[in-house]
């Protein structure tokens, strides 16, 4: 069966889900987006992740199209519609389609809505079993990364050149410490039981799951502390772990799953 998508107010076919050539998220990156992890069919950290996007949306002063509590609703319908068990929800929201391409604010258009999700086995993915490797890239992104943009060009050849190495993650290097990874909030645990991540702020996306790991972390009174240098890269640490919604979180066990660096 195909798979059901949401545009802008209808529930169609993926084959027939389109939008404008015109539309700012294509022509510009001017839109934001979220994914949230479905497991047993339910919605995870789905309250963190829709705070972000409001956050997201004002801080580029665009204004949803729908409330949240129906884009709620439109991503569980998404779910029922699709028979998802485990996977994702994708949505995206961009400034619409214009006349032209016009770079400021166009008056009155309507800003574009999508959502579609995608089958995900999370839990027994393979690199939750086995760890990955992580090798690490000069950070050349923007300095506004606590917004959710969908301006990923940066992430897009991060995650390639870990592709190319063979390795699960990049991890982005400036001023000598880690921010995060290509798609992940990073973290290490060090041989004393100490979590090593970056404190949020505008270097980082203030990711979701980093918000349950910092709480479980927390609740289990474990010492954290930020900044990821190669000091402590190159040191014996009991774990290197990336969190994501779209694997939870995977965790390599030796300083081994560092590969190159740049
Ligand atoms: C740059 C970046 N950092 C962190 C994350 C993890 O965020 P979350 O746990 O909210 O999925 C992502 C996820 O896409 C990301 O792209």
């Amino acid at each position: 069966m195909e798979q059901i998508a949401y545009v802008n107010g209808s529930f169609v076919p993926m084959s027939e889900a389109k939008v404008s050539i015109l539309d700012r998220g294509f022509l510009f990156a001017d839109g934001i987006y979220e994914v949230s992890a479905v497991l047993d069919g339910k919605l995870i950290d789905n309250a963190s992740h829709l705070a972000r996007l409001e956050r997201s949306v004002g801080e580029i002063s665009l204004a949803l199209p729908e409330t949240i509590e129906r884009i709620q609703e439109i991503q569980r319908e998404l779910i029922a519609r699709n028979n998802l068990a485990s996977g994702l929800v994708y949505l995206e929201v961009t400034r619409g389609a214009d006349k032209g391409r016009d770079f400021a604010f166009p008056k009155g258009v309507k800003p574009t809505l999508v959502m579609f999700t995608s089958v995900k086995d999370i839990v027994n993915a393979p690199s939750a079993k086995t760890g990955i490797g992580v090798i690490t890239v000069p950070d050349i992104r923007w300095t506004r990364r606590d917004i959710k943009s969908v301006a990923l060009l940066a992430q897009v050849l991060a995650k390639q050149a870990a592709a190319e190495a063979g390795a699960g993650e990049a991890w982005m290097i400036e001023d000598g410490k880690v921010t995060e990874g290509g798609s992940s909030s990073a973290f290490i645990l060090t041989q004393d039981d100490v979590i090593v991540t970056r404190q949020n702020s505008s270097a980082i996306l203030p990711g979701c799951t980093r918000k349950a790991v910092v709480a479980l972390a927390e609740e289990r009174q474990l010492a954290l502390t930020g900044g990821i240098d190669r000091k402590l890269m190159a040191i014996r640490f009991q774990a290197l772990m990336v969190a994501t919604s779209m694997v939870r979180l995977t965790v390599s066990s030796s300083e081994n799953c560092l590969r190159t660096s740049s």
